[in-house]
């Protein structure tokens, strides 16, 4: 599959950290105040990049604007393989980073169920969710070799749900998080790019200069296969916050 620039992309400029949340928290706080449905569906990302956006959710929130935690938590990945309550399962790293901030009860966090030996197990509440109702909101974050959730370069870009075999680059990416590569598990379960470009509204978060060049052939567009997160040019509502050192190699015209 190839894919066109799309000068529909919008792309929002953050300078540094504080403009970064400020501008993420912003557009995340419209979305939840022009929400129609009650607990909308809204995809939220692991990783570094979010980290800023989610501290000023959590401080807003127990500030009072409790519309910022009315939305119902679709996972987007998780690893494979994990016994529930372990630390690393993202959808514990959510909760410790933002869910539990924001109140948002358990039956409200739609996650795959690392423990089970097949994607169709561990995917079986996400789809059975998803075929009820869209997803309002996805926020992604930008892997360093162009993955959108655990949708690795090489991917079978028409799938809803897959089991991957992480790369090595994935792993030692991921190694960060948890202070070694041997704490990485090897696979994990991902919405496939086929899901989650069904979502109405995607915000992608980039963050420092490491990702100036992924953004860069990201931006070019081109063959999907080799860069998933190149399927953006395909959708119709993008939003894309960078920061200055993530868009340093981008020739593009820039909101600030
Ligand atoms: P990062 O990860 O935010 O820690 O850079 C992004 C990703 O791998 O999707």
């Amino acid at each position: 599959m190839n894919a066109m620039t799309n000068e529909k992309i919008r792309i929002i400029r953050a300078n540094g950290d504080n403009d970064f949340a400020e501008k993420a928290f912003a557009f995340f706080s419209r979305k939840m105040k022009e929400a129609e449905e009650e607990h909308p569906l809204v995809i939220l990302p692991t990783g570094f990049t979010p980290l800023p956006l989610y501290q000023k959710l959590v401080q807003a929130y127990v500030s009072g604007e409790k519309v910022l935690g009315d939305f119902t938590y679709l996972a987007l990945d998780e690893y494979e393989g994990l016994p529930q309550g372990d630390y690393r399962l993202f959808s514990s790293w959510l909760g410790r980073e933002v869910l539990d901030g924001l109140e948002i009860p358990q039956e409200r966090r739609i996650i795959f169920d690392s423990e089970s030996a097949s994607i169709e197990q561990a995917a079986r509440h996400v789809k059975a969710v998803l075929s009820e109702r869209p997803v309002y909101l996805a926020v992604l974050g930008l892997g360093n070799n162009g993955h959108i959730g655990f949708n690795e370069p090489g991917t079978d870009t028409e799938t809803e749900f897959q089991r991957v075999t992480l790369t090595s680059e994935t792993i030692s990416a991921n190694a960060a998080y948890w202070g070694g590569m041997d704490k990485v598990p090897t696979h994990a379960y991902t919405l496939g790019l086929a899901t989650i470009s069904k979502a109405a509204e995607t915000l992608l978060l980039v963050r420092g200069e490491k990702k100036a060049a992924i953004l860069r052939d990201v931006l070019a567009g081109g063959d999907i296969g080799a860069v998933p997160a190149r399927y953006i040019h395909a959708q119709d509502n993008v939003t894309i916050i960078a920061d200055d050192g993530a868009l340093s190699l981008s020739k593009f015209g820039f909101e600030d």
